[in-house]
């Protein structure tokens, strides 16, 4: 694996995979590794010749300077857990390589996609992830590009982007990726007490209770299901809900009915031990 760290070796060894027409594949993250993050790696080299993936903690998405001093860097646990995958190539950069002083500010109308749900709870977070995922796109001119599932909204701002750049980088979302147990992987898992991790499985057990009730109601309701949410979430012993929503998977807006939409989703945040823990299920995407 090629460890590069300034934009233009990147771009030099990526011109050279280019010219003997080879496909790029590109994911970025934040680091602190875990299964999650190299099943996107994974399918992206099913997919693609080369594999770049990044590791950049970008500073513009954190809110909280202490989160951002926290965040974990286990920056020798990663090169080995990608190398074990695969991945041909990782992006590393310094700050000043992504956000040089001269760096033109970009500005997206996000639809108010940016509002809810996380972004109520981060105001500027996603402004931050759009003006990084474009900075890195810049650099890395993939063919495609690979988000998780797992920040639904982060994935939609995303897609939001692409379209207004009309850009030709194929967008995949990656289904979440989850313990046995059906908690959803996260890097934050491991601040759980073991009374909250065993407690922390009930997230996608009711996610899975909601998406049972819209299938096998005649007319289900919106609503009724996500008080059906809140009553489990709280039966389970779940009382720290950041908010509990079922929105369209366009619009992001809260679904009034689910005849409204043809794509509806659940996305939650439920805090246990302190920890936001983060969900979302796909109730229906029709066509
Ligand atoms: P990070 O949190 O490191 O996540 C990197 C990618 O891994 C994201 O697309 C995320 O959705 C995906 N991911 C994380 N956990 C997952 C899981 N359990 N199953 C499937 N995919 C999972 O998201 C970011 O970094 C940053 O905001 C970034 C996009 C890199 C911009 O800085």
């Amino acid at each position: 694996m090629q460890v590069l760290t300034n934009n233009q070796s990147l771009q030099d060894a990526l011109n050279t995979f280019r010219n003997e027409g080879k496909t790029i594949g590109f994911v970025p993250t934040m680091g602190a590794l875990h299964e999650g993050h190299l099943t996107l790696i994974v399918e992206a080299l099913q997919e693609n010749d080369i594999v770049v993936c990044s590791i950049f903690v970008n500073p513009t998405q954190f809110n909280d300077p202490e989160d951002l001093k926290k965040y974990p860097r286990p920056i020798e646990r990663d090169m080995q857990m990608l190398k074990s995958v695969g991945c041909q190539i990782l992006f590393l950069p310094e700050v000043s390589e992504i956000y040089p002083s001269d760096l033109p500010e970009v500005n997206f109308d996000l639809y108010g996609l940016d509002l809810p749900m996380e972004g109520a709870k981060r105001p500027g977070h996603f402004k931050g992830v759009v003006q990084v995922v474009h900075r890195l796109l810049e650099i890395v001119k993939p063919d495609s590009l690979y988000m998780g599932q797992k920040d639904f909204q982060q994935y939609s701002i995303i897609a939001l982007m692409l379209r207004q750049m009309k850009s030709k980088i194929r967008l995949v979302r990656v289904p979440i990726v989850r313990e046995d147990d059906g908690l959803a992987m996260s890097s934050r898992n491991v601040r759980l007490s073991p009374e909250g991790r065993a407690k922390a499985p009930i997230i996608h057990k009711v996610l899975k209770e909601v998406e049972y009730y819209v299938e096998s109601q005649p007319f289900p309701d919106s609503k009724k299901a996500k008080e059906l949410a809140l009553e489990l979430l709280k039966k389970y012993g779940i009382d720290n809900i950041d908010y509990f929503e079922i929105v369209d998977g366009h619009t992001l807006q809260v679904l009034q009915s689910f005849d409204a939409s043809n794509f509806a989703v659940a996305c939650t945040v439920v805090v246990i031990d302190g920890v936001r823990l983060l969900d979302n299920i796909i109730l229906f995407e029709r066509n």
